[in-house]
């Protein structure tokens, strides 16, 4: 089938490539021309395992091309992906708009056949029968110009095997055009095929499903991170806890790591629009516990600066931090609502002598922190450390010896923020290490 996705961030970019790479002729979109000229030379703007093989592969066969121009895009395909981004409001919590409205304003004007839009980005429920509205009174088209809802699940670091592969997929569809659901199994026929499951659905549910989906995720998160602060308080261990709660199948272990928290472009962003969105709706105490979830979340970072106050005594100023990570997750350059970062950036500004290591983000982070130091090697920034601190839990952490750590420092002082290294052999090292839920 010939497509077009517009947007080509994490989402579309992933999009865009999958879809050739399940056999359709695509035309990504995007506003901005320096992103489609490097995109259009096989190059990437940002770090995802296995992407740019896979854009240069199919810009190389000629089944993915890019253009800024929406009116090449109406006339190109009948079926378009809106992926473009929701961000956080300045001035709320609510989720802004501003983006996802401009692709159907900007392309319904050039719909002259009839065509389906799909919206794939994480919106408030209610978006997709509005935006439906608009598009058939824009679209020369008119009520022939359709809209489906289709949201994405993917995972960064895990994004083309999650677009190829995904473990659902969900079709909002308006009951009143049941053709467009054959469409998005056209689409997907390859998956389809495959038997992954479809849901097949009307645009609130599907909506719904998304917000639903991340919502759950970080409860879940800040649920263990609750009994973290709790472990605290008991000298309990959240890591043996948590692994015991595990083989309960009813609740499982994934996303059940006591850490500093989630961040990302997604999960803190998500909870707060679907509370201010509940709110919106007249069903806010339904959702009132997504504050406490975020609560929770945030408290995580203090209690890293407390503790690094705790080791290094009251006054922070002077002391000389290394931190470990600066992406939100690790196998991601992705440094938005990253709690790596923002402890860094709280250590500074307490009067730390801060500096930053990542494998991934550390171009994203200096333009973001100029105020902080960047070293380009795990042990270059521990160098002469009077504490470090392990904040994204990249494999190459975990493959450090102590010992020749425990060489380049000044004091040999660890706070683990993910739990994910190895304490016994740490300590066995001579280091003073801190985990977080754990004695
Ligand atoms: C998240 C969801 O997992 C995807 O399903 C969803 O499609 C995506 O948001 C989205 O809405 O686009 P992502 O933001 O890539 O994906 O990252 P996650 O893997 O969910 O991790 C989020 C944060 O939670 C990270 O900061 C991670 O370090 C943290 N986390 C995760 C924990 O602190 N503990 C865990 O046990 C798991």
């Amino acid at each position: 089938m010939r497509l077009t996705v517009i947007g080509t961030g994490y989402l579309g970019a992933t999009h865009a490539a999958c879809m050739a790479e399940l056999g359709h002729e695509v035309l990504g979109v995007d506003v901005e021309p320096d992103r489609i000229a490097a995109l259009r030379s096989g190059r990437l703007p940002f770090y995802e395992p296995g992407l740019d093989e896979l854009v240069a592969k199919h810009v190389a066969s000629g089944r993915l091309r890019f253009t800024t121009s929406y009116e090449e895009a109406a006339a190109f395909a009948d079926v378009h992906f809106s992926c473009v981004g929701t961000p956080q409001r300045a001035d709320g919590d609510g989720a802004d708009l501003r983006y996802v409205d401009a692709v159907v304003e900007t392309l319904a004007p050039f719909l002259e056949r009839p065509a389906l839009v799909v919206g794939k980005s994480t919106v408030p429920v209610g978006t997709a029968a509005r935006l439906s509205a608009r598009l058939a009174e824009l679209a020369p088209a008119g009520a022939a110009a359709r809209l489906a809802w289709n949201p994405e699940f993917l995972r960064e670091g895990y994004a083309v095997e999650d677009t190829l592969r995904p473990d659902r997929l969900v079709f909002g569809i308006d009951p009143a055009t049941p053709e467009t659901e054959s469409l998005l199994r056209e689409v997907y026929a390859t998956p389809l095929a495959e038997g992954v499951p479809v849901v097949v659905t009307d645009f609130p549910t599907a909506e719904l499903v998304k917000t639903a989906a991340n919502a759950f995720l970080a409860t879940k998160i800040s649920f263990i991170n609750a009994m973290a602060e709790v472990c605290e308080a008991t000298d309990a261990d959240v890591t043996e806890l948590s692994r015991a709660l595990s083989f309960d199948t009813r609740i499982g272990g994934r996303f059940l790591n006591a850490g500093v928290g989630f961040g990302g472009g997604c999960l803190p962003k998500d909870i707060r629009a679907f509370r201010a969105r509940a709110e919106e709706l007249g069903a806010g105490p339904a959702l009132a516990f997504l504050g406490e979830v975020d609560a929770i979340n945030l408290r995580r970072r203090d209690r890293v600066v407390a503790l690094a106050e705790e080791l290094c005594g009251d006054e922070l100023s002077g002391c000389r931090v290394a931190v470990w990570g600066a992406a939100f997750k690790p196998e991601s350059d992705d440094i938005r609502d990253s709690p790596a970062l923002d402890v860094a950036a709280r250590l500074r500004r307490r009067g730390a002598l801060v500096s930053v290591h990542d494998p991934k983000a550390l171009d994203n982070a200096r333009k973001r922190h100029p105020e902080l130091d960047y070293a380009t090697g795990a042990l270059e920034a521990a160098q002469d450390a009077d504490l470090v601190v392990h904040l994204t839990e990249w494999a190459e952490y975990r493959a450090l010896d102590p010992k020749a750590v425990a060489e380049v420092v000044a004091t040999p002082r660890l706070i683990d923020g993910r739990n994910a290294l190895d304490t016994t052999a740490w300590r066995a090292a001579g280091w003073t290490v801190r985990p977080l839920g754990r004695p």
